[in-house]
């Protein structure tokens, strides 16, 4: 668990890493690719490991012995079943399906199942596999896909709460190996989508209108290695913009790219933040007096999803009346209930959490009920009197590196110790025991 002293205004510099979720797609992609694939900036994250193990256990080479690297080489991979036992511990494994039938025209990858921050679906991805002619079923707890020749088609990935962000990817990567042309529509504009999309054409795909909902692909008869550095994550950037307000602190982002952040710094602003960027970095200064605000998560170029939970916190701590809606996964909101136990005063109405803060916020033993959860009690606990415990810290450490040590470099007080609730799962990165565990990501 993570033992947090509350009270200290975060100060200093802190760099980011590369993006979680580009860097997943783009490891699964990799089994499409011939030779090697060099990736840079690649996070020490325990959902990279997973992944890294996934490509293993499908017979690919994979070389992580250079810190944030790793080179690919899926030339000899002949697997083409993505195990219930990994797949379970991170959703993410899904993005293998698109490469692995994008190779050898057949892939058996389990379905992920259900998680804790809403109903997760992949019908979308599914129908966009079927579009380019797969052939698709569901068998004990299994998709089952056979394509004997991928065909360019058009296809609209438009759900009832926007685009797939993973389905876009695992649909791109089948399309830039498919025969002709293939016009995604509703394509999701993600940063890392485009990431996953610039990353494949240095492998060779012809790719236009990538950050667009309209993606164009024409079909090639292979992708070959290449160097790629993954991109900023901006969601761990946001993370600790939030924390620095939550906490009065004045910080400067290293690594990040502003435009990516732009929803989160206009929400920032509106509080009254001072935010200022150069190419590559971001100062976040806080006044006294913070302004609430209400916070509507949406697909990109909104304000991400993964940043409601660390909102909602932050929000607690600000006087006056707020409102979080989420409209990516509507019923996200696990996190609220503990933030309740820390003294915050959050009620659901409809489809949004209204949020009365300004009571200042008490140490508390908190649990963490998924990745953004996590963070967002981490904030709530850098903000609050006294100490906390949060259980439950596996979560973190499949999204963010080193978050205690960045937290303490910027003059928090915060601990790891052991948790006899979890006692395997006090190192990170942690690998082995995580599969007993209850996977929920974001
Ligand atoms: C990705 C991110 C996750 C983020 C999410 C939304 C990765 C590894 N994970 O997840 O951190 O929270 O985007 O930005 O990149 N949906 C359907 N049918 C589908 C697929 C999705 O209805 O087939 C719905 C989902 O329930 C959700 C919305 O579409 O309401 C967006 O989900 P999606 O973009 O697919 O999320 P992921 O790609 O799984």
């Amino acid at each position: 668990m993570l033992v947090i002293q509350g009270g200290a205004a975060l100060q200093g510099d802190v760099t980011v890493e590369g993006a979680k979720n580009a860097a997943l797609p783009i490891m699964a992609a990799a089994l499409a690719v011939r030779g090697d694939v060099r990736l840079g900036c690649v996070p020490d994250l325990v959902d990279v490991h997973t992944m890294t193990q996934l490509l293993q256990s499908l017979g690919a080479e994979v070389d992580r012995s250079t810190p944030n690297s790793a080179v690919i080489n899926a030339d000899n991979a002949q697997g083409h079943v993505a195990d219930y036992e990994l797949v379970r511990r991170m959703r993410a494994s899904i993005c293998v399906l698109g490469p692995l039938l994008a190779r050898h025209g057949r892939a058996r990858v389990s379905l992920p199942g259900g998680c804790n921050i809403g109903h997760r679906p992949i019908d979308l991805h599914l129908k966009g596999l079927a579009a380019l002619g797969a052939d698709l079923r569901i068998e004990a707890g299994y998709v089952i896909a056979t394509a004997a020749q991928l065909r360019g088609a058009e296809v609209d990935l438009s759900g009832p709460h926007g685009s797939t962000v993973t389905g876009t990817c695992n649909v791109m990567v089948a399309a830039a190996l498919a025969k002709g042309q293939t016009v995604i529509r509703s394509a999701a504009c993600e940063p890392e989508v485009v990431d996953v999309g610039r990353f494949l054409i240095n492998a060779g795909a012809k790719i236009s209108g990538l950050g667009t909902p309209v993606v164009e692909i024409e079909g090639v008869d292979s992708l070959t290695g290449s160097a790629h550095k993954i991109l900023p994550d901006r969601i761990e950037a946001a993370t600790f913009a939030i924390a620095a307000t939550a906490t009065h602190g004045s910080i400067r982002l290293k690594n990040v790219r502003p435009s990516d952040l732009t929803s989160v710094t206009n929400a920032l602003s509106a509080m009254d933040v001072e935010v200022s960027s150069t190419v590559d970095e971001l100062r976040i200064s806080t006044p006294r007096q913070l302004k609430p605000a209400n916070i509507t998560a949406r697909p990109f170029p909104g304000i991400p999803t993964d940043t409601q939970a660390q909102f909602m916190a932050l929000l607690a701590t600000i006087r006056g009346r707020s409102v979080v809606t989420d409209g990516v996964f509507p019923d996200r909101f696990m996190h609220a209930s503990e933030l309740l136990r820390m003294g915050a005063h959050i009620r659901r109405v409809g489809a949004s959490a209204v949020v009365t803060g300004g009571t200042r916020l008490s140490g508390a033993s908190v649990m963490a009920s998924d990745l953004r959860a996590s963070a967002a009690l981490v904030i709530a606990a850098l903000t609050a009197d006294g100490e906390s415990q949060i259980r439950r810290i596996y979560h973190l450490d499949r999204g963010y590196a080193g978050l205690e040590t960045k937290l303490n470099a910027l003059g928090a007080n915060v601990r790891r110790e052991s948790d006899r609730q979890q006692p395997s799962a006090v190192k990170a990165p942690h690998y082995s025991s995580q599969s007993a565990r209850q996977r929920t990501d974001s």
